[in-house]
């Protein structure tokens, strides 16, 4: 990036539009490297916040000490009280467990709920006018359940996954083809789960589409490697899982939000109707602006595709009634 440009940027937006502030809730490896990643961007304040105050503070305070090094703009803050968060833009929310080898994303349901009402009900006190960013696990679920807690508008509650499905699937594909990873556009739907859905038809490389750059098996391959993209790193980490990809993410989608990038990209929102689905958080092609969920494209899907992207959503709605009592 530009970094003459970039500070420029943030001239005008601080002379225009006066500071703005990011908060994120979860100081863990995900929220550290969220607020990391954010600090760089030079978007806002930052006001990082966890039940372990010091953890949260210890934290901050190491960025802020990295201020003068990586030259960011805005102060950097841990707190474990709720009203700092107050004013804040955009609160991006990693609090929860993150998986062991061996479980799924939905093995963390019943803990993580309970995680995911009490920080929504601080957020919907404190930060009322806020878009969240959910990243705690499972995904669309807790997604879901924070809408419900808070009883924002679903535009603006919003679900991390189709950033880091996609960027995954991109890597993967810039080693197949030995090119430059900006050059990659992917396209990853679905649930943020085993059932989540490449859509190779829709994934291009500098134009082309990659069903015209690859054999169809190593496309399977590449699919199915995505997939099981967080899971292969739980497995090598042996004790957690990813934060970096996660973390920076969730920080692309909060720079959507809070800049009005108007970014075109996948991520967990709430259906009404659209792919025949109704009152359930899926993947899906959106546009992520100032008002969060600014628009959901319905793409044309072959039959399977669509029956994929269906049968991830309806584990999931199966799951929000079992599980969660909706
Ligand atoms: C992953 C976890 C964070 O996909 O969901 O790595």
């Amino acid at each position: 990036m530009d970094m003459v440009l970039l500070e420029r940027n943030i001239g005008v937006y601080l002379m225009t539009r006066g500071r703005r502030k990011i908060a994120v809730i979860g100081a863990g490896n995900v929220g550290a490297t969220c607020a990391f990643v954010l600090a760089q961007m030079k978007l806002a304040d930052i006001v990082m916040l966890d039940i372990f105050e010091g953890f949260a503070k210890g934290k901050a305070l190491d960025m802020s000490q990295n201020s003068n090094v990586l030259n960011y703009d805005g102060t950097i803050t841990g707190t474990s009280k709720y009203s700092d968060i107050s004013g804040s833009d955009v609160v991006v929310v990693t609090s929860g467990f993150p998986r062991k080898p061996g479980m799924t994303r939905e093995d963390l349901i019943s803990k993580n709920a309970e995680i995911v009402t009490q920080v929504g009900e601080g957020i919907r006190e404190h930060a009322p006018e806020s878009t969240i960013i959910m990243v705690t696990n499972p995904l669309d679920l807790m997604t879901y359940h924070m809408q419900k807690v808070t009883g924002f508008p679903t535009n603006r509650v919003i679900g991390q996954a189709g950033v880091l499905d996609s960027a995954r699937m991109a890597h993967f594909i810039a080693l197949e083809l030995d090119c430059a990873e900006e050059d990659v556009s992917p396209m990853v739907l679905g649930g943020h789960g085993d059932t989540m859905v490449p859509l190779p038809r829709y994934t291009t490389v500098g134009g082309i589409p990659i069903t015209q750059l690859m054999s169809e098996e190593r496309i399977r391959e590449i699919s199915e490697r995505t997939a099981g993209g967080g899971g292969e790193i739980v497995k090598l980490l042996e004790r957690g899982s990813a934060f970096y990809a996660p973390g920076s993410a969730a920080a692309i989608m909060a720079e959507a939000v809070i800049n009005d990038r108007r970014r075109v990209i996948p991520a967990s929102c709430h259906l009404t109707g659209q792919y025949g689905l109704d009152d359930v958080y899926i993947g899906v092609p959106t546009i992520i602006g100032a008002n969060g969920v600014e628009k959901i494209f319905e793409l044309d899907l072959t039959e399977s595709e669509l029956e994929s992207l269906q049968g991830s959503a309806n584990f999931y709605k199966s799951q929000l009634s079992e599980l969660l009592g909706y």
